[in-house]
């Protein structure tokens, strides 16, 4: 397969984001965008200089001129629009949080790997190259055993009742949009947790606002993450026997980070970060007809979906359609 064709499904600031980072991949390009209308499938296509634009994701998901599918809604329509697009046979690249709840994400994996059609969740900072070169040294013993993985992703911003990330009905709350990411961090580093505690406090809407979330291990290691609104962190540690490795503000998005051990410290600095790697990876695997990424396995989505659900059910947050909806 020559250049990898991309259509991009929905036209807000990540899919924005997305196509202006694609074309450094270098194996990718743009070639269609599907919206829930017309008039801005068109001014998308038109701002993006690309070459088709739909207005309705069937239409998209129909092109024969299409290789992959960037699902780019918000979560509580991630399942909807990935489960038409994988029956229309589109391999895809779904945003995070990939689903609203487990049994979604079991239900487009289930129907993924029935079709034999690629499918990977845009879980981008385990495709940057600072995040591969923390987890070699971690791999290499740098630290020692991991005993502790503390991380935190909070917002400056504060958010109205109709914003996406407080709407229960666009699977709003600060778990799913932000949370995301220290669980996903700490599930490279230790895997799935044995135990897992949470404590939200939510907003009037029912979604959470704040979230603190302590998970136990089997081998005794503990993972002490948060996410927030109204609380502007992105620092991570990874605490080993013998040391530590500190990423200042910005661990999501990682391109440096620091190694403290035997009382001296070693700065390490990678590529600057951008959504154009997890763009090559997907391009890579489809090039390779290979049916999930090794960078981010579906198993890491369906763990991390499990941690996520059981954060949800100890701090109440139900979202209105959420579950399985066969169509
Ligand atoms: N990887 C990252 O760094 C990152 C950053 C931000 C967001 N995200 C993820 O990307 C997704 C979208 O976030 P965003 O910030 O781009 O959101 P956004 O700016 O609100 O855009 C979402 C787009 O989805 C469509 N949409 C909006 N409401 C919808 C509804 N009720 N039903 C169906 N489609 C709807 C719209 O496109 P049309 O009008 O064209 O249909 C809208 O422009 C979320 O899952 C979020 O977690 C990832």
């Amino acid at each position: 397969m020559s250049a990898v064709r991309w259509g991009i499904l929905a036209t807000g600031g990540i899919a924005t984001r997305f196509v202006t980072e694609l074309p450094q991949a270098g194996n990718g390009v743009v070639t269609a965008v599907g919206s829930r209308s017309r008039d801005t499938a068109e001014a998308f296509a038109a701002k993006h200089d690309i070459p088709k634009a739909h207005g309705s994701w069937a239409d998209l998901a129909n092109d024969p001129e299409v290789d992959i599918i960037y699902v780019a809604t918000p979560h509580s329509h991630h399942h909807e629009a990935a489960l038409l697009c994988l029956r229309s046979g589109k391999p895809l690249l779904v945003e995070k949080a990939f689903t609203l709840d487990l049994a979604q994400a079991q239900d487009l994996v289930s129907v993924a790997r029935e079709r034999q059609l690629f499918l990977m969740e845009a879980m981008w900072t385990r495709t940057l190259p600072a995040i591969h070169k923390m987890l070699d040294l971690v791999a290499d013993g740098a630290i020692g055993d991991v005993t502790l993985v503390d991380a935190s992703f909070g917002l400056a911003a504060r958010f109205e009742a109709d914003h996406r990330l407080r709407n229960p009905l666009l699977g709003g709350g600060a778990l799913l949009d932000l949370g995301v990411y220290p669980v996903h961090f700490a599930h490279l580093l230790l895997g799935p947790p044995r135990f897992t505690r949470a404590w939200a406090h939510l907003y009037p809407e029912g979604t959470d606002e704040r979230t603190g979330i302590v998970l136990g291990y089997e081998d005794g290691a503990v993972a002490s993450l948060y996410c927030g609104a109204g609380s502007d962190v992105r620092s991570a540690s990874v605490v080993g026997t013998k040391g530590r490795i500190e990423f200042d503000y910005g661990f999501h998005n990682a391109s440096s980070f620091t190694l403290h051990r035997d009382g001296g410290k070693e700065e390490f600095t990678a590529a600057p970060s951008s959504l154009h790697f997890q763009a090559a990876e997907a391009g890579r695997c489809l090039q390779a007809g290979l049916l999930e990424s090794p960078m981010v396995p579906l198993q890491s989505t369906l763990d991390v979906m499990a941690t996520l659900d059981a954060i949800r059910s100890q701090i109440g947050v139900v979202y209105p359609n959420m579950g399985r909806e066969i169509k």
